[in-house]
């Protein structure tokens, strides 16, 4: 299928885009993770954007970017103490356009220019594929509970390439 062009933007977060990303955050897992998760699962996951001003407080914590397309937000990721993937999400309607990829490389050249050797990520099972797709080896297989539901990721890792670093 053609892929559409690619997101017309990468930029930092603002606090004023908390709202928004809060409702990425819930749609997208309510949509692009129900493969993988019952509803109740996605429900205590979604709960995480309950407390706006908390959910902002975490994103405006670490490093996070935005990619638009189509002129609107379409994702978010956030890299935090410089080696963890922390969040990435992508609006169910921009989903399979290359969004997460480009989030997921940004977010890699910003971690290898602040020196970072390798990168790490609690991957949902949703998101499995896609990181094994970009280079991400699976080290360990977790549960952690959230409002009474638990649900399953896997630590993967991923070396930064120091020959890209040049580029
Ligand atoms: C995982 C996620 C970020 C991918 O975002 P995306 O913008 O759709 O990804 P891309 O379009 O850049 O995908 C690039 C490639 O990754 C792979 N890929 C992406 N999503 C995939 C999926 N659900 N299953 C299998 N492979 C996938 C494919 O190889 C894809 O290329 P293709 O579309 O040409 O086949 C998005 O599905 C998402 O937000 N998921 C729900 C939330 C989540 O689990 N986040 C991760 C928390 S750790």
């Amino acid at each position: 299928m053609a892929r559409a062009a690619p997101p017309a933007g990468l930029r930092p977060f603002l606090p004023a885009d908390a709202p928004a990303l809060a409702t990425i955050f819930r749609e997208s897992v309510e949509t692009l993770a129900a493969d993988d998760y019952d509803e109740d699962q996605r429900a205590a996951w979604a709960a995480a954007a309950d407390d706006e001003a908390a959910f902002a407080q975490k994103l405006a914590g670490a490093l996070t970017i935005i990619a638009s397309l189509d002129g609107e937000i379409a994702g978010f990721a956030s890299l935090r103490d410089g080696t963890l993937l922390d969040m990435l999400y992508v609006h169910p309607r921009a989903a399979r356009r290359g969004v997460g990829s480009a989030l997921i490389d940004a977010l890699e050249k910003l971690a290898r220019g602040r020196g970072a050797r390798e990168i790490s990520v609690d991957a949902s099972d949703a998101a499995r594929d896609f990181f094994a797709a970009r280079g991400y080896i699976p080290h360990q297989r977790n549960l952690r509970e959230l409002r009474g539901e638990w649900l399953g990721a896997t630590t993967m890792k991923k070396t930064l390439d120091e020959k890209a670093q040049q580029r």
